[in-house]
């Protein structure tokens, strides 16, 4: 039976619930949400709609309609930067994205958006004062992502969210890495865009995430097309969630997200991040005192979900190869989709070994692990 530590890409196993609700939905549901006045439309619509409530209420969204299904992150982020910005508009990012966030703007750079990168330090953290003096120019948006997919660094959104609010610039958080892990409040934090995935710490399944839209942003639409509302109309519905849900949804995975998020409600969030939390400190505590293992991460309390790291002399791809083979550890090795990361943290371009554990990881994988990483660090010569 392998042992699972790549919750960063996606998380494994599920609630046993979600996979019920998805099976639910599937099953005796089946049909098209507003596309039918019949019982079985109307009870699908009611699942979105419950759904949508549930998520505006875990992050703290006052009005349900401005939580926009996608079908992950990437086109939440996709649907805030394009919506959002146009041709003279200067966005501020840092050297820590991942390229959900990397490669949309270097398309709209290419359309004359400005796109300013503030330098991560060797531990992946952005010091919001540097976000603050990149600002120093008219600036339209601020786009980071809470958490790193490759280090685990937490940037301080408390901070630069607030200060944002109070300069008049747009903020979009990428939350890939920390909902479901941290609790994340929009009203707080001055979040007016947030984008999540429904399938890594959310407990849900691959094809779901949202988008957050403040009430005061106006965006433009990413995709056009069919909503089962004013058909006559050629043009995009000005109402929320319909302008920017368009086309068939995917309720057998909003189903599964909703019963996800019951799941979190249930077990809390303080109670999910104490288990991970404490598996993380004994791992990052042990891999650092072992000769010729090198830790990418803020040995700090800024550090949540994954844990990147090398062994000297060995290529991650080796290391992640050796792990599956001879104990049946999958765990996540390269690049992760986050170059710019790794040079901010000295590991471009052979990357790390990512370890990601997840709120079903036991104590006693973990040690598997580490004896594993031991006899491979303890092996090479
Ligand atoms: N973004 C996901 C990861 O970091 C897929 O693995």
């Amino acid at each position: 039976m392998s042992i699972y530590l790549d919750n960063s890409a996606t998380s494994h196993p599920k609630p046993e619930t979600v996979y019920r609700a998805v099976d639910h939905a599937l099953r005796e549901i089946g049909a098209n949400p507003g596309r039918g006045g019949h019982r079985l439309a109307l009870a699908a619509a009611r699942l979105v709609y419950n759904v949508r409530e549930s998520v505006a209420s875990f992050f703290a969204v006052a009005d349900p309609s401005r939580i926009i299904f996608t079908a992950n992150a990437t086109e939440a982020i996709n649907l805030a930067l394009f919506g959002l910005l146009v041709p003279g508009d200067r966005v501020v990012t840092t050297t820590m994205e991942h390229n959900a966030m990397v490669r949309p703007l270097a398309q709209l750079e290419m359309r004359g958006i400005e796109v300013v990168k503030v330098q991560a330090d060797q531990q992946g953290y952005v010091d919001p004062d540097a976000i603050f003096a990149a600002c120093a120019k008219p600036t339209r948006l601020v786009a980071l992502s809470h958490c790193s997919n490759v280090s685990g660094t937490v940037q301080s959104i408390e901070k630069i969210g607030p200060w944002c609010r109070e300069n008049g610039v747009t903020f979009l958080v990428d939350a890939a890495q920390s909902a479901g892990l941290i609790a994340i409040d929009v009203e707080q934090m001055a979040i007016d865009l947030l984008a999540v995935p429904g399938h890594k710490s959310l407990l849900g399944p691959p094809g779901t995430g949202f988008l957050y839209i403040h009430p005061d942003l106006q965006l433009q639409p990413l995709l056009f097309g069919g909503t089962g509302s004013n058909s006559t109309s050629k043009f995009p519905a000005d109402t929320l969630p319909e302008r920017f849900e368009v086309g068939t949804m995917n309720v057998a995975g909003i189903a599964g997200l909703g019963a996800a998020i019951e799941f979190l409600q249930q077990e809390t969030l303080q109670k999910i991040f104490a288990h991970e939390d404490a598996l993380m400190t004994s791992l990052r505590g042990t891999l650092s005192a072992i000769d010729r293992v090198s830790l990418y991460a803020p040995l700090s309390a800024r550090h949540v979900g994954p844990l990147s790291f090398n062994i000297d002399g060995l290529d991650p791809a080796e290391v992640g190869f050796l792990l599956e083979k001879d104990h049946e550890i999958c765990v996540r090795v390269g690049l992760h989709c986050a170059p710019e990361a790794h040079r901010s943290l000295g590991t471009f371009p052979q990357g790390t070994v990512r370890v990601s554990p997840g709120y079903f990881t036991t104590r006693n994988e973990i040690d598997i692990l580490i004896e594993a990483i031991k006899s491979l660090a303890g092996n090479k010569q």
